[in-house]
């Protein structure tokens, strides 16, 4: 049997006697996990009463109680990872990998609830960051659910590549963006919050009023340095989030060469 996802991967290797004989319904190939040195199979199963079952590698069925988000809206989606609108609550989205072939998405993404459940204990306010919510199993697989980032008028903010690829939409924006590159910087320092890359698109600018606007980074936080560091000595993460904040403006200076906004508030001008 082929199984074939929606965005098209097919896994011509799931031949090995994981199903029993009568055919699923819909049969997603869901990636894989590391378990005990060992690579199990995971694949949902969607049953003709609506309910899911799992199958590891060869195992037998498991039932689970999955939220199912085949018919929530996609909110955004990135190289490894789409995130959807919670089926239940309109504050909260879900983000699921999309199928992936060897384990390091889902190693980063638990490597990034980690430092989201760090940030918590520290007490980090949830302002620049969209607050962790936990973990749940969907119909796509594990998800891990966020604040949805929304503007004051209930839309889901866009992207800081969103306004800065509009000369409209900077110039419309020029007064908030401005404001707010520096409130996140000065943010990521008080808060000793290291990121990795940090790029256009990972960032929303969540509008709070018609002329103000905060920066919200929604991925690529925290290190994966081997040895992590500046998640305890203030002055190395100091020290990472000034380095980091400095490449972030060169990189949109190069990506935005004629954006007038980026070449003159971004010019690397803090001490
Ligand atoms: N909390 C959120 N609220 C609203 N939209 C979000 C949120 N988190 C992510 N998004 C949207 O979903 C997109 C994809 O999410 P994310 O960046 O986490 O995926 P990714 O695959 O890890 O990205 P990349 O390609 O950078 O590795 C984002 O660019 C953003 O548009
Ligand atoms: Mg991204």
């Amino acid at each position: 049997m082929t199984i074939r996802s929606r965005n098209g991967y097919e896994d011509t290797r799931s031949n090995g006697g994981v199903f029993p004989d009568q055919e699923p319904v819909t049969s997603r190939y869901v990636g894989y996990k590391h378990r005990q040195q060992r690579t199990c199979k995971h694949l949902w199963h969607e049953r003709e009463n609506g309910k899911y079952s799992i199958y590891l590698s060869g195992s037998a069925e498991v039932d689970k109680i999955i939220l199912d988000i085949e018919t929530s809206p996609v909110v955004g989606k990135g190289l490894h990872r789409e995130c959807y609108a919670h089926p239940q609550y309109e504050n909260l989205c879900i983000k699921v990998l999309l199928p992936y072939k060897s384990k390091a998405p889902l190693i980063e993404a638990e490597r990034e609830a980690n430092y989201y459940r760090f940030l918590e204990k520290k007490g980090v306010p949830w302002t620049m960051l969209p607050k962790f919510h936990g973990e749940v199993e969907t119909s796509r697989g594990k998800g891990y659910v966020f604040d949805l980032i929304r503007d004051q008028d209930g839309t889901v903010s866009q992207t800081l590549r969103h306004y800065l690829s509009s000369p409209g939409e900077t110039d419309d924006h020029s007064e908030g963006l401005s404001l707010a590159f520096k409130t996140l910087r000065d943010y990521l320092l008080q808060w000793k919050v290291v990121t990795m890359t940090i790029k256009a698109k990972n960032i929303l600018y969540q509008k709070i009023s018609a002329k103000e606007g905060r920066l919200v980074i929604v991925d690529n936080i925290g290190n994966s340095d081997f040895i992590p560091i500046c998640d305890y000595v203030d002055f190395m993460a100091e020290r990472k989030i000034r380095r980091k904040w400095r490449h972030f403006e060169a990189a949109l200076r190069k990506e935005y060469p004629q954006n007038e906004f980026v070449q003159r508030e971004l010019k690397h001008s803090h001490p």
